[in-house]
């Protein structure tokens, strides 16, 4: 296994390019199920996640190449209607083929997820969605057995929470139901909107995008068609803190600084600098010690304050002045960083979802052995080990590497000390 190696306390100076979202690109890959003929999408990231739902779409009878950031899937092959254990445990947004294969095949047999290191994550939602569209779910042997005769139906659906791939998901089987389907209370995030402009490319008829009413005029066939994966906020966010913590002068570029409106706040209460242009931003942060004040955070869905960048934020509140709150509402076991941040020197205490973070003031973090546990919380330890003095070894990168494309080589472009080592 690898791990990586950051000596920190360098500024970060230069420019950093943003990849295609990997949560953006998931869903639109899933969407290819949709429709015979060759899908071509753009701008996708070569992740380990964008490679397991790859793999599961071969698995589904699928043929897919890549030229650079360009995939090419040919949804012809579509013959296979389960997806294996071994598969989705290891991604649990392998729930988002379900849509497609109830309205491509009538039937989707997908193991369920399970917990995972951020929370329980059910897909209640998901097959609540369906079968409000006459979808029978049925649940055995850790799988969920959906299956409907013919095409679903639409209907109405409500979602007491806004659920991201919940959203995505019954958004492909409704784009193929015979009639219209209302979804109310519908996350907004920008990556569902980035999947209703690659389902009205392939001939849906989808209304309301942007909003959490969201209406869909179902539509007998679909065909293939050509999209672009937006940029990855929540890696152009990390860049962004990682520059406010360690300090620097740097531009983060083909990113779309509307997607962070929430984060770009919170940033400039903190002290940062941030100049913002139509596809880059430029953070200016002092490395001076002392210079980030506290501020308080809490995380709601899209446009609110993304839970996907909450470990990171923390990371910065630890090298702060004073005392902040982070308030995780969204995932209730989302604070797994908390006690790798305390290895390094973090003053955290943690009560239910929420985390009071004391600054170091005019102290440093301090370079340590740690591990990380999810995507996130791994990209809050190469934060705090960039801002911290001396050398940080970050254990079981596989996670940051399921989200993060290239960070070794980006980071280096900045000016950072940072490798990857054999453990
Ligand atoms: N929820 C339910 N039942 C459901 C679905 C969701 O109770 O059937 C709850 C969840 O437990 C959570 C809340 O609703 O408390 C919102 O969860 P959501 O369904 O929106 O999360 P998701 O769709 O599983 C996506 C992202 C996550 C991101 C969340 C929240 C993808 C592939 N994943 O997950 O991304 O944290 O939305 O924004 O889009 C990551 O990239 O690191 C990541 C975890």
């Amino acid at each position: 296994m690898e791990k990586l190696v950051i000596e920190g306390g360098k500024p970060l100076n230069g420019e950093v390019r943003i990849s295609g979202a990997k949560n953006a690109a998931l869903p639109l890959i899933a969407a290819t199920l949709l429709a015979p003929g060759v899908h071509v999408l753009h701008n996708v990231p070569d992740l380990r996640d964008t490679r397991t739902i790859l793999r599961l779409l071969e698995s589904l009878g699928l043929v897919w190449e890549r030229e650079g950031t360009t995939l090419k899937i040919d949804g012809s092959g579509l013959r296979y209607s389960e997806a294996s254990y071994e598969l989705v445990k290891t991604m649990r947004a392998s729930v988002l083929v379900l849509g497609p294969l109830l309205a491509r095949l009538g039937r989707a047999k997908v193991s369920l997820p399970g917990g995972c290191a951020i929370g329980a994550r059910p897909i209640n939602f998901h097959l609540m969605g369906f079968e409000q569209l006459g979808v029978c779910c049925e649940l055995e042997h850790g799988y969920v057995d959906a299956h409907i005769e013919g095409r679903m139906q639409g209907g109405t659906v409500y979602f007491d929470i806004p659920s991201v791939t919940g959203t995505e998901n019954l958004l492909m089987a409704a784009s193929l139901a015979k009639g219209e389907t209302v979804i109310k209370n519908a996350a907004r995030e920008p990556e569902i909107g980035n999947l209703i402009d690659m389902l009205s490319a392939m001939g849906a008829e989808i209304e309301g995008k942007g909003s959490d009413r969201l209406v869909v005029h179902g539509v007998e066939q679909l065909t293939a068609a050509e999209s672009t994966i937006i940029p990855d906020r929540i890696e152009a966010g990390t860049y962004a803190i990682a520059i406010g913590a360690a300090g620097g002068d740097s531009i983060i570029k083909g990113c779309d600084p509307g997607h962070l409106p929430s984060l770009l706040e919170k940033l400039r209460l903190a002290g940062i600098k941030i100049e913002v242009g139509e596809d880059y931003l430029r953070v200016m942060a002092s490395p001076l010690k002392n210079s980030i004040h506290p501020v308080d955070v809490t995380t709601m869905p899209y446009p609110g304050y993304p839970t996907d960048l909450q470990a990171q934020f923390m990371a910065l509140m630890a090298c702060s002045s004073g005392l902040s709150v982070i308030h995780e509402t969204i995932f209730e076991n989302r604070f797994m960083h908390v006690a790798e941040l305390q290895r390094m020197g973090a003053t955290i205490q943690i009560d239910g979802r929420i985390a009071m973070v004391k600054g170091l003031e005019n102290k440093r973090l301090k370079g340590a052995q740690v591990m990380a546990t999810d995507l996130r919380a791994s990209s809050s330890l190469v934060i705090a080990g960039l801002a911290a003095e001396g050398r940080t070894d970050i254990s079981r990168i596989y996670h940051l590497e399921r989200g993060y494309e290239n960070m070794v080589d980006k980071l280096t472009g900045l000016g950072a000390a940072v490798w990857k080592e054999n453990e």
